[in-house]
């Protein structure tokens, strides 16, 4: 059967990026497929976090996604530290994966910056983790945003090498990216040419999943802009980070084609478009928050949640990594 596993990291808020990237693709898929969304709690220490807000966002992002309409009781939602055989998987494919393989991981370079000799371990070895996640189930889809696609080639590397070298043909199956939707790289609002990111130190670069009414207006009325009217079609965007960024924002949020939302706005100002699009996103985000306060204002219904999908989680896992254990030629217990 289909199955798929995807994840967040809970460092920080969720944005609109990961909202319109990811979990609100995860809604759509769940009527098809058969679910288990993570909150990598162990992918999120790879760089420091406050242990007290790491506990906080944890639970924020578990709210998060069952606020978007993820159904907790259908399909599982969990933390990773809870399920030990991520970490045992990720220990097996740290052996299996080559140093040229993760040498040549975007990501790294960009989170570690000039400075990777000061960069954790756990940092540089993320990729083998994220595999592990993702091969402990046999999970065959990942619906992800563009920026993760290097990650999921790499997982499926780790998949036919393991095969390969234990003599398992099809053992592993090849993980298949779902990158959906006409928002799966969604930009900074300071910066057409900048992923949208929790990581940025400017807090008017991204729409934080708990800001209010007033503060996405303010952040939208900020949003760089060219002085251009908008255009008649996306050819017209070309050159215009800032322009098409916003557009395809509009487009995702009202479910349209990014043709349908310029035909709309055709020879419109930015005042004009800025105005509609904080309306549209303040109706759409809106319930989906303050659903996540109700939540929230619950820590502990929303951990019994993340027990019990652990729970679930470790019994699809466990006789998978016992195989693995066996493959690799450990002597059981
Ligand atoms: P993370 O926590 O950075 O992001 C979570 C999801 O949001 C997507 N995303 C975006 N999509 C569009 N535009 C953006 N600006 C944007 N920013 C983030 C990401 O692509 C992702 O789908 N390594 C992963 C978490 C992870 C994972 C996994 C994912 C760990 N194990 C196994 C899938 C399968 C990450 O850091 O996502």
């Amino acid at each position: 059967m289909a199955r798929i596993f995807s994840g967040v990291q809970p460092t920080g808020n969720l944005h609109l990026g990961n909202y319109l990237g990811a979990v609100r693709n995860w809604v759509k898929l769940q009527q098809e497929y058969e679910c288990l969304f993570c909150v990598v709690d162990m992918h999120a220490i790879t760089m420091w976090q406050d242990p007290h807000e790491l506990t906080q966002s944890t639970r924020e992002v578990a709210a998060a996604m069952m606020a978007a309409g993820i159904d907790a009781k259908k399909h599982i939602i969990f933390n990773q530290s809870q399920v030990p055989g991520h970490a045992e998987l990720a220990w097996i494919f740290n052996c299996v994966a080559r140093l040229g393989w993760l040498n040549r991981m975007t990501q790294f370079k960009d989170k570690a910056g000039k400075n990777s000799e000061n960069a954790s371990v756990g940092l540089y070895a993320y990729p083998n983790l994220m595999a592990a996640d993702i091969l402990l189930y046999k999970a065959t889809h990942v619906p992800v945003g563009e920026d993760q696609k290097q990650h999921l080639e790499l997982a499926r590397d780790i998949a036919a090498k393991f095969n390969n070298d234990f003599g398992v043909e099809g053992f592993f199956p090849q993980p298949e990216p779902l990158i959906l939707g006409t928002a799966t790289r969604v930009m900074s609002l300071k910066d057409g040419m900048k992923k949208m990111s929790k990581s940025d130190p400017s807090e008017l670069s991204r729409i934080n999943m708990t800001d209010d009414a007033d503060t996405i207006a303010k952040k939208i009325r900020k949003a760089k802009t060219d002085t251009d009217p908008l255009p008649q079609t996306p050819a017209g965007l070309e050159g215009r980070a800032e322009a098409k960024n916003l557009l395809g924002i509009y487009a995702a949020l009202s479910d349209t084609s990014l043709e349908d939302a310029c035909a709309k706005f055709a020879g419109e100002g930015f005042g004009t478009f800025k105005q509609h699009l904080a309306d549209l996103a303040v109706a759409k985000l809106g319930p989906i928050q303050s659903e996540m306060r109700r939540l929230v204002a619950d820590p502990a219904s929303v951990d019994q949640v993340l027990r019990s999908g652990a729970e679930r989680a470790r019994a699809l896992a466990e006789p998978i990594i016992a195989e693995v254990k066996e493959i690799v030629g450990f002597l059981k217990p």
